[in-house]
């Protein structure tokens, strides 16, 4: 394995940049709930990105997608096969498609992001089973965010627990850190080595966003678009993310509204 970062570059974020990422993180959050009623059979992704985008706006907060290293929408809308970073468009869903809308806000500069699955309609008993162990890596990714664990032990929970329920993790794509800006150090790998890394210490602030697929762990990149991943084997993904902050104790979901992580 290659040299590892020391975390030296990690911010230890104060007490008031926490609550300003908090507030973003609630706004985040608080879209995906909005977004729900929503997502149904007939439905363009295009429309669900309009409705996440006018309540962001709604609530002083900007969507930090837009314009992201060219990214041209306000949240990702990644259906079925699609890993992440699915552009809304003219897809109308269809009864039985699974369903990952990602948004990520910016409040006063400070910045939060969370993504969650969704159901249209009547879903596969499989397609039900990959949603439910993908909701379950991310807790226990969020388990292991305890200060003085190492941060490698996140992504090895994570794959073993995916990989005992015959699913792969995708490791082309990480969670990061985040708050003052979209993407900082660390990288969260969702497979990774026990015992690796840096130490986890209170003030940290990161996503944690495995990306768990049915068949294959390969993601292929659209070609025309530049964006859109997909599994190499046409087989389902499903994803869910939180922001999350190290404490004394167990972490703090800063996008989670109602303690249902
Ligand atoms: N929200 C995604 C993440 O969880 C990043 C999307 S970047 C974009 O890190 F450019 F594709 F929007
Ligand atoms: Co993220
Ligand atoms: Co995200």
């Amino acid at each position: 394995m290659a040299f590892r970062e020391s975390g030296s570059k990690i911010i230890i974020k104060n007490k008031e940049q926490i609550e300003g990422i908090r507030l973003s993180s609630q706004i985040a959050a608080k879209t995906l709930i909005a977004v729900a009623p929503f997502v149904k059979a007939g439905v363009t992704t295009a429309y669900l990105n309009q409705i996440c985008a006018t309540f962001m706006r709604d609530h002083g907060a900007k969507p930090a997608t837009l314009g992201y290293h060219g990214y041209p929408k306000e949240s990702c809308i990644s259906v079925n096969d699609v890993i992440c970073h699915g552009i809304p468009g003219t897809y109308e869903l269809r009864d039985g498609d699974i369903v990952n809308i990602d948004v990520t806000t910016i409040l006063n500069g400070f910045y939060g992001d969370t993504s969650k699955m969704y159901e249209v309609g009547e879903v596969s008993m499989h397609a039900k089973k990959l949603i439910q162990i993908t909701r379950e890596c991310l807790r226990i990714g969020i388990e292991q965010s305890i200060a003085g664990n190492h941060l490698g032990n996140i992504g090895y929970c994570i794959n073993k627990h995916a990989v005992a329920n015959g699913f792969s993790t995708v490791y082309e794509f990480c969670g990061h850190g985040i708050g003052l800006n979209f993407h900082e150090e660390p990288e969260v790998c969702h497979i990774d080595e026990k015992g690796t890394g840096p130490i986890l210490k209170p003030g940290m602030i990161f996503t944690i966003e495995p990306m768990i697929n049915a068949g294959k762990a390969r993601a292929k990149i659209d070609k025309k678009d530049g964006w859109t991943a997909r599994t190499i084997d046409g087989k389902l993904s499903a994803q869910f993310e939180h922001t999350i902050l190290v404490t004394d104790g167990v972490a703090d979901v800063l996008t989670d509204v109602d303690g249902s992580f």
